[in-house]
């Protein structure tokens, strides 16, 4: 017997049973994932950012060939070819687009005029109005606590400022809200629910699912931490990004500019040739970010070095040489359920809960 539902505008808006999202993690949520968490009821979001426009056609296709359910796709706004992925999204009849990173208006109103619904992450209550501005149908709250990129602000106190943004003090929010960052279970859920959120989306607590395609051996190593073990490092790509405190990250922590610059520069050359995007296009794309960011080409050079890092740990299982994102949730993680009995087992307890409250 399945869990039964709490349904909330963010189901009704997206047409999942069960409100809660498996967000976009660059080399991690590919069609096996978004699939399964779209088969077991709940959004699966591809990431495309790490992906090159050929790999992204053939995910959506593959995840298509594996669900009929609807699911999302991830992407960076600031890409050079953003405007072709987000054809290709309306063509293939994706059902949602998340953003990695600041949204574009024009691709929020691209993407909404051709009846996709838009979900962009963001980390701070004024984003939140900004976005919605702009056309969003919902948006993601990321609390500090989250992995990948993150804010300093915690999900207990950045829930309750977006919510009020928003004017759902005293009743609902003019767009849902769903919160993530250190979410793993039905009392995260119901707490999510009573800050006035619509549902929750979970990052780390996906990555270890027995669906996801990240190697056993590195599922092993972030099951093995405690909440103490993740640092937010500015050293990868020059903004705060939550990661397995490792030899990696220390000596990136406490090695000198130059040092971490080479390695920089000889990471972003590979994934540059593995993507096939070329130096006028990286050094377009960073002349954009430094115009509309205070980076440094030291952190833009960074930038292209994330993804390589990221991939030597996550794809190839080099724990060691890689950068291994993850929410300080890992250390409340010990099994890899699959996606299926990880939904039923969040909603079950969910309702356990709320029965439980005192009234
Ligand atoms: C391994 C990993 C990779 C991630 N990659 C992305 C990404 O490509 N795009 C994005 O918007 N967020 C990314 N994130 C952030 C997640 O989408 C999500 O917001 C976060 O994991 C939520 O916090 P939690 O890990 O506590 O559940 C990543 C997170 C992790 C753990």
């Amino acid at each position: 017997m399945t869990a039964p539902t709490l349904a909330t505008r963010f189901t009704e808006l997206v047409g999942v049973r069960y409100p809660i999202v498996q967000t976009g993690m660059g080399w991690v949520s590919g069609p096996s994932l978004t699939a399964a968490t779209a088969n077991a009821g709940g959004l699966g979001i591809l990431a495309s950012a790490t992906m090159t426009y050929d790999e992204l056609e053939f995910a959506i296709k593959k995840t298509k060939s594996l669900t009929d359910q609807p699911f999302g796709v991830n992407l960076r706004a600031d890409a050079t070819d953003a405007d072709e992925r987000v054809d290709l999204m309306i063509r293939e009849g994706v059902k949602v687009a998340s953003f990695a990173l600041a949204p574009k208006q024009e691709l929020i109103a691209k993407l909404k005029d051709n009846g996709l619904v838009v979900v962009p992450s963001i980390g701070a209550a004024k984003h939140a109005v900004k976005v919605a501005s702009w056309g969003a149908d919902a948006v993601i709250v990321q609390g500090g606590e989250g992995g990948g990129h993150t804010g300093p602000v915690a999900t207990t106190l950045l829930l309750p400022s977006v919510v009020d943004a928003l004017g759902g003090q005293d009743g609902p929010t003019s767009i849902p809200v769903i919160a993530a960052g250190g979410f793993f279970d039905g009392r995260g859920l119901v707490a999510a629910l009573a800050y006035g959120a619509d549902g929750i989306a979970m990052g780390t607590r996906f990555l270890l699912t027995s669906d996801s395609a990240v190697p056993d051996s590195v599922k092993q190593e972030y099951l093995k931490r405690s909440l103490n073990d993740t640092v937010v490092s500015t050293k990868v790509d020059g903004m705060p990004h939550r990661v397995l405190r490792t030899e990696l990250v220390q000596a990136l922590e406490s090695g000198s500019r130059v040092k971490a610059l080479v390695a920089a520069a000889r990471n972003a050359n590979e994934f540059k040739q593995m993507t096939g995007m070329r130096w006028t296009a990286m050094l377009r794309d960073g002349k954009a970010m430094k115009k509309s960011g205070e980076r440094t080409w030291q952190q833009i050079i960074m930038a292209g070095n994330t993804p390589m890092l990221l991939k030597a740990g996550l794809v190839d299982g080099n724990t060691d040489a890689g950068v291994l994102a993850s929410g300080q949730v890992v250390g409340l993680i010990d099994d890899l359920p699959s996606c299926d009995e990880l939904i039923q087992s969040v909603m079950t307890q969910a309702h356990a809960r709320l029965a439980a409250l005192p009234r």
